[in-house]
Order: structure tokens, then C-alpha cells, then sequence
């Protein structure tokens, strides 16, 4: 039965965790997926994150039981919080609702199956382009068409294409569901400013389009939490339907214990209890109900204002870590001649540089000097150090010559 089943194709940027693992050359470097590093180039745990850890091990009244469909309530609403701001609109007249979600990829697979079910059936998806590759995959695994895309990049200048995109949202029919990234775009590392988000929302709320924010990287982008939630806030306060998909996986160093939210917010309001339903109806389908372990550490640090306080203060840390690592790497290319402008790389936002590395660029780095990337020449600045930033640029010269 099994004997035909085709290979898949490995996954964009997972797959490229695998070949750095099996490669044995000692100065390998992983600039492919985005998860941050230390100076020393390990993997970070967050101390506010240890310490309540090693608390909730210890407290007999911490148990293993089952949550329901739609998480940790606590976490939910603590969650909803911090990126719609405590004293959102959004919060009246029964019209806001989260459950908790396997981090942002969860987030995004419960919202667009929700979607599926009870948009229009034309439900067109846009998606930027370019965007996270796994953007396209669980759009299609919810039961939904291919996306369609909308133009967001600028090449010549590096910043957004603000006419191009206005135009394509504009051709968009009314009802369709718009992915935007709520700051620090990833792979391109340009947002738009605020003046544009204003311009974007008229278009979304003419067209009558239901926008889903993916926000993966609030804090990272500018190192403040606020900050970074003010595209969302904006759309909340237009009162429009929208959806919101959160990551901790980045800002609180909780990659591998998925931990996320979904919320979705209507314009009426009053239907909010069979929208939670729905949701859980969907989540109980799909994996029963979330893990505890990872919500519990994250809602810890949410509802206390001194462990918050901590947790901010390592977040600009994180934040400014990358942004040091931007000056050193266009520094090194600046100082080895490598030709081309790398202005980009310090005006960029968020954990990745889109550095206009071609795919052949990237596959001779990856075979010569053991950098891998992912073949759109996105590179994650936390993956570089202080010790392999030299390198990293050596070797971009050698492709940029080659
Ligand atoms: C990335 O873009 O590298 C991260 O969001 C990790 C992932 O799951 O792809």
C-alpha cells in the first residue's frame, strides 16, 4: 500500500537544519532559520523563562491534566493583551476571541480552516510577495485554493512596493482574507511606515478584505512590544473583521514548546460564544487540545508586571544583539571590497536580512564554505557571531566575484 508514496520535497528553511546537522566541516555556520543565538552562537534560554520553569517544577499544585480545546484561559487573555493593547475596542461588546494556538504556524492553520469554513466560498488568499515560505502550505493544507499573491518588494529600492501592492489589494474581491505581516517582514525585513499602514487599511476596509496578521516577531523588530503591535492596533481600531495569529517562539525563546495565540475579531460582535465554538470544534479535530507547559511559562511572565519588566529588557537586548550583528557583517563587506551596496542590511528590521544573495550565490557559499541560508539569500542575522561574521563576508565576496 505504502511502496508508491513519492518523496516530498524537503521543507525551505527546516530542511536546511537538517543538512547543517549532518555536516561535518568544523566551520560550518546556520544562518537559515530564524531563531536567535547568544554572542557564542547558542541557543538562548531567557532567564525569566528558567526561573519560572524551575518554580513550576517544584510547585506541588502544577499538574499534567488536559486543557481544554481552547488553552489556558489566563494565557488567552493575557495574550490578547499584549498585542491589542489592554484598553483595545476590541475588548467591547463581545467582540474579540482567542484560544490558544501551537505557536504562529498553529495560529495560522486554526485561522485559515476557520476561514475555509465560513468565508465565501471564492475565498481568495494574499499572500506578500515575497513571504515565509510555509505561508503557502498551510494555506492550501486548511482546505483552501492556491494563494494569490500581492506585490510587497521593492528589489531596486528595498523598501515596500507600496504602489504595487495597493494596486493588487485593490483587484482583490471583496471578502478575500489578506496575510500581512504585523512588523519585522520575513524575508525582507522592510515594513511599511505608518503613513502606509494608513493607506493599506483604506484599501483593505474599501475593498471590504478581512485581514490576518501574522505576527511572529513583536518586540524584535523595534525592541519594543508596543511598538511593534501598532500596525495591528490600528486595524483593531477601525472596527473591521480581522485575525490575529501570535508567536512566542522568538520573543520569549519558546521555539520548541509551541506556544501561541489566535484571535479573532468581528466587527458586530454578539456571536462570540459560536465563534469559540467553531474554533474548538476545529482544535479538537485537529490535536484535542494545546500543551500546557510552555502557555503556563509565558502566562507567568505576562500577568506579573516585575517578571514582564525582566522580560522586556531581554528582549532589547535580543534585539539589539542582531541589530550589532547588521553594522559588523556590512562593516566586513564594506572593509574586504565585496562590490554592491549593503545599505540594506542595516536598514532592515526584524531577525533577517534579505541580502540579495542569488539562489546560485547561495548554493556555492553552502558547497564551498558551509553557509547555509535559505535560497531567496534571506540570512538570520542571530545566527552570526563575532567569530564567523568575517567569514560570512569572505565568503559573500567570493560568491558576488565568482
Ligand atoms: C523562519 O522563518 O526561519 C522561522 O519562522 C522558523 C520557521 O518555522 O520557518
Amino acid at each position: 500500500l505504502f511502496s508508491t508514496v513519492p518523496t516530498a520535497p524537503p521543507d525551505a528553511i527546516l530542511g536546511l537544519n537538517t543538512q547543517h546537522r549532518s555536516d561535518t566541516f568544523t566551520k560550518k555556520v546556520n544562518l537559515g532559520v530564524g531563531a536567535y543565538r547568544t554572542a557564542e552562537g547558542e541557543p538562548y534560554v531567557l532567564p525569566v523563562v528558567r526561573r519560572v520553569e524551575q518554580a513550576l517544577a517544584k510547585d506541588p499544585s502544577t499538574t499534567h491534566e488536559y486543557l481544554p480545546q481552547d488553552g489556558l484561559k489566563h494565557f488567552c487573555d493575557l495574550s490578547a493583551k499584549l498585542i491589542l493593547g489592554a484598553d483595545s475596542p476590541a475588548f467591547t461588546n463581545d467582540r474579540t476571541v482567542t484560544v490558544q494556538a501551537l505557536s504562529g504556524t498553529g495560529a495560522l492553520r486554526v485561522g485559515f480552516t476557520f476561514v475555509a469554513r465560513f468565508l465565501s466560498e471564492e475565498t481568495a488568499v494574499y499572500i506578500p510577495k515575497p513571504s515565509w515560505s510555509n505561508h503557502k502550505n498551510v494555506v492550501v493544507q486548511s482546505g483552501l485554493p492556491p494563494t494569490k499573491e500581492y506585490r510587497y518588494f521593492d528589489y531596486g529600492t528595498g523598501a515596500v512596493d507600496l504602489e504595487g501592492m495597493i494596486e493588487d489589494l485593490r483587484a482583490a474581491p471583496a471578502g478575500s482574507v489578506v496575510l500581512l505581516h504585523g512588523c519585522a517582514h520575513n524575508p525582507t525585513g522592510a515594513d511599511p511606515t505608518k503613513d502606509q499602514w494608513e493607506h493599506i487599511l483604506q484599501v483593505v476596509q474599501e475593498g471590504k478584505l478581512v485581514p490576518f496578521f501574522d505576527n511572529a516577531y513583536q518586540g524584535f523588530a523595534s525592541g519594543s512590544l508596543e511598538e511593534d503591535a501598532w500596525s495591528v492596533r490600528r486595524f483593531v481600531k477601525a472596527g473591521i473583521d480581522m485575525l490575529v495569529g501570535q508567536s512566542y517562539a522568538k520573543n520569549m525563546g519558546l521555539y520548541g514548546e509551541r506556544v501561541g495565540a489566535l484571535t479573532v475579531i468581528s466587527s458586530e460582535g454578539g456571536n462570540g460564544e459560536a465563534i469559540r465554538s467553531q474554533l474548538k470544534a476545529i482544535i479538537r479535530a485537529m490535536y484535542s487540545n494545546p500543551p500546557k507547559h510552555g502557555a503556563m511559562v509565558a502566562a507567568s511572565i505576562l500577568g506579573d508586571g516585575d517578571m514582564f519588566a525582566e522580560w522586556e529588557g531581554e528582549l532589547r537586548k535580543m534585539a539589539d544583539r542582531i541589530r550589532d550583528m547588521r553594522e559588523k557583517l556590512r562593516a566586513a563587506l564594506i572593509k574586504n571590497g565585496t562590490p554592491g551596496n549593503w545599505d540594506h542590511i542595516v536598514k532592515q528590521i526584524g531577525m533577517f536580512s534579505f541580502t540579495g544573495l542569488t539562489a546560485a550565490q547561495v548554493e556555492f557559499m553552502k558547497n564551498k564554505y558551509h553557509i547555509y541560508m535559505t535560497s531567496n539569500g534571506r540570512i538570520s542575522m542571530a545566527g552570526l557571531t563575532n567569530y564567523t561574521v568575517e567569514y560570512v563576508a569572505d565568503a559573500m565576496k567570493d560568491a558576488v566575484v565568482s
